[in-house]
């Protein structure tokens, strides 16, 4: 079975074991380090199945890396520092799934949020999933900015929203109706 669940502290030293089979030692793995410090636990999923942590997401509100310092004047504004999903597990739509999960739970924390991210220009994959749910590519980085090209992509609450209401989860985001007057 399958489960979506936010981090919780015992989870770190696992997520980290599954970084390491999936990002790069030399400069994504000293940032998974800081980011699981960083993280914001509520706002940061897991995926479990059979009791293996096999999928994740690392959100932080301080940064893990001051790329242009644009990104620290944005009000409630998100990182989302790492999505991860175990190798043997990819393309089975798990990525998708802690993404949307991961940006309802910010939008529920604060519902005028903007959320970033850092991806390789080369990782056509994750770009797409990016794109899909909504993501924009904001600036390309120059090498001396990040050791690998890269796109600051990012989304805002009025984007989210926007797609949201058209594709997914709608009642999720769907205001309360008022209670209807009662007349004596
Ligand atoms: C990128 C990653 C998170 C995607 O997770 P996933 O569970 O494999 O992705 P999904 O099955 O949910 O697919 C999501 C979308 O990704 C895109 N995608 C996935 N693989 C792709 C590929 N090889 N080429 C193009 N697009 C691809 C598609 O848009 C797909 O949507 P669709 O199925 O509706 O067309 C995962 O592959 C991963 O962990 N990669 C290594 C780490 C990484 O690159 N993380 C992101 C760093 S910023």
């Amino acid at each position: 079975m399958l489960i979506l669940r936010s981090l919780k502290l015992c989870d770190k030293d696992k997520v980290f074991e599954l970084g390491k089979k999936i990002f790069r030692e030399e400069d994504e793995i000293p940032l998974l380090q800081k980011a699981l410090y960083l993280c914001v636990p509520e706002l940061s999923f897991v995926a479990v199945e059979d009791k293996n942590i096999i999928g994740f997401t690392l959100v932080c509100i301080k940064m893990t890396n001051v790329y242009y310092g644009f990104l620290g004047k944005i009000p409630n504004c998100y990182e989302l520092a790492f999505l991860g999903i175990s190798p043997k597990c990819q393309g089975r739509g798990l990525g998708t799934r802690l993404l949307k999960e991961t940006l309802l739970a910010i939008f529920q924390t604060s519902n005028q949020f903007t959320c970033w991210l850092l991806v390789d220009t080369d990782n056509t994959g994750a770009i797409g999933l990016y794109e899909k749910i909504g993501f924009r590519r904001w600036v390309e980085t120059s090498p001396d900015i990040t050791p690998v090209p890269g796109y600051i992509m990012g989304i805002s609450y009025k984007r989210f929203i926007k797609r949201e209401c058209k594709q997914y989860n709608t009642y999720k985001i769907t205001p309360i109706p008022p209670m209807p007057m009662i007349m004596i």
